[in-house]
């Protein structure tokens, strides 16, 4: 019984992988650090460091503040941009069998737009957009708050992108179920969610914000209710599949997202304390599906009594 082998694979609508854990982006580098920890062909899918067009050195001053059950990070996208990934990170990625998302960031639509051109040419298997970058035009609020924005970034980029698109949402908004439809509505092939939820931590001694720029991104255990609820509600909403994370850090939360409707699901901060916590989340979800008797991951998926 317990050599029998279990399906553990899944259908992002068009992207398959071997099983359904992927690495949320920003939180595991390009996998060069965590290779000599876990061996990357037991992740499903590895989203890389948000990329943008050119290089960024990221936000100066304090960048991450420990909260409870979480951090705070406000690190501003340092990446060594989108030409450098192609050339360096790319290559290095495909000697594994998992999967490449490729996470792309834009100050204004143009460059969101030029971004899925320029990776549509190169090997990845996937688009991943990241909607909680701020707007330029648009003093700063995040593209993914105004459903109107929302609306024609993902269409535009849609017409650019010759690839899978993932559009990944961002939470500070007061109703996730509209802008989920709106993204479905404009073509995407899968939705991920959530982003971090934008907070604030003050260093009462020199009564100033402790991030230099005041607020930043919430992540870890302490999203985890807010990223299941808001999962579950858009897996109710759309029809295209959604890739579910926040906060998961062990075999119970990734088994919780499952049954909310996620057809995969992404680690983030949950590899910063531990880089193996991929892998032994993995083991964990087969050892329940021995024990609950489910011998493909797909009947788990949204089976919710
Ligand atoms: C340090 C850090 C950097 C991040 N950078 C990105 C990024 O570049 N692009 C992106 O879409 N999300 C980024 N995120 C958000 C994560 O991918 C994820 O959506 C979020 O942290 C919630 O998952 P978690 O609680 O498991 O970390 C970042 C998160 C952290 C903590």
């Amino acid at each position: 019984m317990h050599n029998q082998s279990l399906k553990l694979g899944v259908d992002l609508n068009g992207l398959t992988l071997h099983n359904p854990i992927t690495v949320a982006s920003g939180t595991f580098g390009f996998g060069r650090e965590y290779s000599e920890y876990i061996d990357l062909n037991q992740i499903g899918a590895i989203s890389v460091k948000g990329l943008t067009l050119e290089p960024r050195s990221g936000n100066e001053g304090i960048r991450i503040v420990e909260t409870p059950m979480g951090m705070l990070n406000s690190v501003g996208l340092q990446n060594p941009g989108v030409h450098a990934f192609i050339k360096e990170e790319i290559p290095f990625l495909r000697q594994y069998q998992t999967k490449i998302i490729a996470n792309i960031n834009g100050n204004n639509i143009e460059e969101y737009c030029e971004m899925a051109q320029i990776l549509s040419n190169e090997d990845v298997d996937s688009l991943e957009l990241n909607i909680s970058c701020p707007n330029v035009k648009n003093g700063g609020l995040a593209f993914g708050t105004n459903p109107e924005v929302v609306k024609e970034v993902v269409s535009k980029v849609r017409k650019h992108a010759k690839k899978h698109l993932i559009v990944k949402l961002s939470p500070n908004v007061t109703d996730i179920k509209a802008i989920a439809k709106i993204v479905e509505q404009e073509g995407a092939d899968c939705i991920a969610l959530i982003n971090t939820l934008s907070g604030m931590a003050i260093d009462i001694y020199k009564r100033k914000p402790v991030l230099n720029r005041i607020s930043g991104g919430l992540s870890g255990p302490a999203v985890k209710p807010v990223a299941l609820r808001m999962v579950y509600d858009v897996a109710q909403t759309v029809k295209i599949p959604v890739l579910g994370m926040g906060g998961i850090s062990n075999t119970a939360d990734a088994i919780e997202f499952l049954l909310a409707g996620a057809t995969a699901l992404a680690i983030g901060t949950a590899n910063f304390a531990n880089p193996k916590v991929t892998a032994e989340i993995l083991n964990g979800i087969e050892t329940y599906m021995r024990t609950y008797q489910y011998d493909d991951i797909n009947q788990l998926i949204g089976d919710l009594r």
